[in-house]
C-alpha cells in the first residue's frame, strides 16, 4: 500500500488533531504517501482530498476540533453519493483509508468496505465512550474533565444559594459522560439511560438531602435519559416534590465537544492513530483499532456498531452509596 488517506466524520472530539498528527507521521515514517479528505464523506464525494506531511502535522497535537473538518454526511448514505466517493478516490489512486469517529462514521465505513472493498481501519473519535472495541474512546477523557470543571462550577453558586441544579451533559444514549462526572462531581444523583431512575427515587434522594441539611444537590442527567432532558425532568420534580424548592437547570451542551485534550486524551489519540495506521499497512481491514485492559486490539466494524457497552454495575452502585 503506498497511498492512503484520513478522515474525521461525525462529532468533533478533542483529540483527533494528535490522532490525525500520528496518522500523518507514521505514514510518513513508513514511505506511504498520505492525504487528509477534508469534511469527512462529504469530502470524499467531492474530491475535497490535499496531501499532507510531516510539516502539515506540526503544532496540532495540543489543539481541540479537527484540522479535516468534519460533517454528518445525508449523500453518503445514498448508494449514488457512495459510488461518487469511490470514484473520486480511484482516481487520486487511494489504495486504504482511515476513517477517525464514531457510530455513524463506521456505520458508513462498513457499507462502503463492503460495496468498493477499499480496506479500511478506524480509530475512535467521539466524546460519546459509547463504542465496543475500547475501553475509551478519544476525547471522552476530555469531555468529562471540562463537565466537571463546569460542575465544580455550579456546586459553588448552588450551595451559595441552597438550590438543587439539574445538570445535563452530552453523550447521545449512553450514560458514561454523565455516570463518570457525576462521580467526580459528587453529584447527589445521576440519571443515564443505562439505568432508569424513577422521577419518585430522585425526590427521595432530594427529600433525603434536606433531612440531612444539605444546603444544595446536584442531578447530573445524561441527554438520553429516558425520563427526558433535564428541563423536563425538573419540572416533573417540581410537580411531584413536596418542597418549595429553589430548582435551575444547566444544559452544557456543545462546550464539552470543544478545548484543548487532556495527556490521557493526546496519547490515547496518537496510540489508536499509529494502530489504525500500522494495521492498515498490515492488511487489517473493516475494523477499528481500540485499547482493552492497556492492549491494542482490532474489532470488526460490525461489532463496534451492534454490541453495547454497558456502563459498569459498580459505577452506579458508586453513586448511590457515596451520595447518602
Ligand atoms: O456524538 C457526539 C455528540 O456530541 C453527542 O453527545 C450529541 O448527542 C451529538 O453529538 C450532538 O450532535 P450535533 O453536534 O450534530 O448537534
Amino acid at each position: 500500500m503506498k497511498k492512503i488517506a484520513v478522515f474525521t466524520s461525525g462529532g468533533d472530539a478533542p483529540g483527533m488533531n494528535a490522532c490525525i498528527r500520528a496518522i500523518v507521521r507514521g505514514a510518513t515514517y513508513h514511505g506511504v504517501e498520505v492525504y487528509g479528505i477534508v469534511r469527512g464523506y462529504n469530502g470524499m464525494i467531492k474530491g475535497d482530498i490535499i496531501p499532507l506531511n510531516s510539516q502539515s502535522v506540526s503544532n496540532i497535537i495540543q489543539r481541540g476540533g479537527t484540522i479535516l473538518k468534519s460533517a454528518r454526511s445525508k449523500e453518503f448514505m445514498t448508494s449514488a453519493g457512495r459510488e461518487l466517493a469511490y470514484q473520486q478516490l480511484k482516481e487520486k489512486g487511494i489504495e486504504g483509508l482511515v476513517a477517525i469517529g464514531g457510530n455513524g462514521t463506521f456505520t458508513g465505513a462498513e457499507i462502503f468496505y463492503n460495496e468498493f472493498k477499499i480496506p479500511t481501519v478506524g480509530a475512535p473519535g467521539t466524546i460519546d465512550n459509547d463504542l465496543f472495541g475500547t475501553d475509551y474512546t478519544i476525547g471522552y477523557d476530555t469531555a468529562v474533565n471540562t463537565a466537571l470543571d463546569a460542575i465544580d462550577k455550579i456546586r459553588d453558586t448552588a450551595d451559595s444559594h441552597d438550590r438543587v441544579f439539574f445538570i445535563e451533559v452530552m453523550g447521545r444514549d449512553s450514560g458514561y459522560i454523565a455516570i463518570e462526572c457525576g462521580i467526580a462531581g459528587g453529584a447527589e444523583a445521576v440519571m443515564i439511560p443505562e439505568n432508569l431512575t424513577p422521577i419518585s427515587e430522585i425526590v427521595s434522594i432530594l427529600e433525603q438531602g434536606i433531612s440531612k441539611a444539605k444546603s444544595s444537590s446536584i442531578v447530573v442527567v445524561a441527554e438520553g435519559d429516558e425520563e427526558g432532558n433535564a428541563q423536563i425532568i425538573a419540572k416533573k420534580i417540581k410537580e411531584s416534590i413536596n418542597r418549595d424548592l429553589d430548582i435551575r437547570v444547566t444544559t452544557l451542551g456543545h462546550i464539552q465537544r470543544g478545548g484543548i485534550p487532556t495527556a490521557f486524551d493526546r496519547i490515547l489519540a496518537s496510540r489508536l492513530g499509529l494502530g489504525a495506521l500500522e494495521g492498515l499497512l498490515r492488511g487489517e481491514k473493516n475494523v477499528m483499532a481500540g485499547v482493552v485492559n492497556n492492549q491494542l486490539i482490532y474489532t470488526p466494524f460490525h461489532d463496534t456498531i451492534t454490541k453495547k457497552k454497558p456502563v459498569s454495575e459498580d459505577l452506579i452502585r458508586m453513586v448511590e452509596i457515596l451520595s447518602i
